[in-house]
């Protein structure tokens, strides 16, 4: 399937290193995308403030953008694409709109300090619910308990960045829209890799996603679905918008009201031309080809004796890995000497280490793109033998 798109492969081709930090940021990007950033940085300008040509151009690029990013996850209204520096800022936005202190918020066992933070600035200490490693069914029964200890917000990981375990949205999707009860979905990985239609879900208040992971745009782009009209009057920042110019304060209809200053066009050209190759490759297929490599890497690393792997036959293209009697920091060091890109520690998610008793050493972890090939995997399991104690 990768090589379908040869044409597309990347001005950034990685020739001596096996990039598998794709989870953190994908490095290698459709040609397009790179072409489009360039485009926008030399033809575009004064967003929303001017009537002049670049001006045109610069909000013809944004609303591009919105149109994709909204074709892509079945959203009706483009105007509730409202565009971040990443998902952390996304993430901040939602639950300054949607949470309270004295609220009753649940998190799954997985969740990213991205969500954790926010909600401990807020004055909220969520209830954490015991979603034990690859066991989704656990996952929708806390849900449903939770759900009758009046939990009034949920904010739940898609897919983990520390081990590709994928969270059973239909289920508790259907439990949640069935009562009412607001989610927000941390869809940092799995934005572009699990298909996602958000208008199954009348339960989703927010979704937020990154736009350098698998949306394959640049860093420093990020998206929030905002689908709870609450969304609109609670902004987490105020400024400039270019609209209601003569008003002090705040516009309060999306995306103004979440989105003021002006924005990353270059970036936001880019995040257009990268959801453009993810709708045109399909996100079945992404997943597919990332998963076939990671359970190929995970079959030969599992036959070295030395190593903890942390696989399912339902990950995502993440996989965490621990070395035995070797820190985390010192493998992963090991593998960047041997040509391999990885990341390790606990990835900004101290939590879900916990939940998979990984919390004292952390792991290594490994993790794909559409762009990865199976000889990347390969040279991984090579280096992982010569992984010793220093
Ligand atoms: N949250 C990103 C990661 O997992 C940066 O690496």
């Amino acid at each position: 399937m990768a090589h379908a798109y040869r044409d597309d492969f990347p001005l950034l081709k990685s020739q001596d290193v096996a990039y598998l930090d794709n989870a953190a940021t994908t490095l290698v990007k459709p040609r397009a995308v790179g072409e489009a950033v360039h485009r926008a940085l030399t033809g575009a300008a004064g967003y929303a403030r001017g009537g002049y040509a670049a001006a045109q151009r610069a909000g013809d690029l944004v609303y591009d953008c919105r149109e994709q990013a909204a074709a892509l996850f079945g959203l009706y209204d483009p105007s509730r694409v409202i565009f971040t520096q990443n998902a952390t800022h996304a993430l901040n936005i939602a639950i300054h709109a949607l949470a309270r202190p004295g609220m009753k918020v649940a998190v799954s066992g997985f969740e990213h300090n991205a969500v954790m933070r926010p909600l401990a600035l807020h004055g909220i200490d969520p209830a954490v619910l015991h979603t034990p490693l690859w066991q989704p069914e656990r996952m929708v029964q806390e849900v449903r308990r939770a759900l009758g200890e009046g939990t009034e917000l949920f904010i739940l990981n898609h897919v983990s960045n520390v081990f590709g375990a994928v969270c059973p949205l239909d289920e508790i999707g259907r439990l949640l829209s069935a009562a009412g009860v607001p989610l927000i979905l941390d869809a940092s990985q799995s934005a572009g890799v699990l298909e996602l239609d958000v208008s199954r879900f009348p339960c989703l208040a927010a979704v937020c996603m990154p736009g350098h992971k698998a949306l394959y745009g640049p860093m420093g782009t990020g998206l929030l679905l905002a689908l709870d009209d609450r969304l609109a009057s609670r902004p987490l920042m105020a400024g400039g918008t270019g609209s209601l110019s003569e008003s002090m304060n705040q516009p309060d209809f999306l995306p103004d009201a979440q989105e003021s200053g002006t924005p990353n066009v270059p970036g936001i050209a880019g995040l257009a031309a990268g959801i453009r190759f993810v709708r045109s490759v399909g996100a079945a297929n992404i997943a597919a080809h990332e998963r076939k490599l990671v359970h190929e890497l995970a079959r030969a690393l599992e036959t070295n004796e030395r190593l903890e792997v942390f696989s399912h036959p339902s990950q995502t293209g993440v996989l965490s890995v621990r070395v035995k009697g070797v820190p985390a920091a010192q493998a992963a060091a090991q593998l960047a000497d041997a040509g391999i890109a990885v990341r390790a520690g606990l990835h900004c998610a101290p939590l879900a280490h916990r939940t998979a008793g990984t919390e004292e050493t952390g792991t290594v972890r490994l993790s794909f793109s559409f762009y990865s090939t199976p000889g990347q995997a390969e040279q991984a399991a090579e280096a992982f033998k010569l992984v010793k104690k220093l």
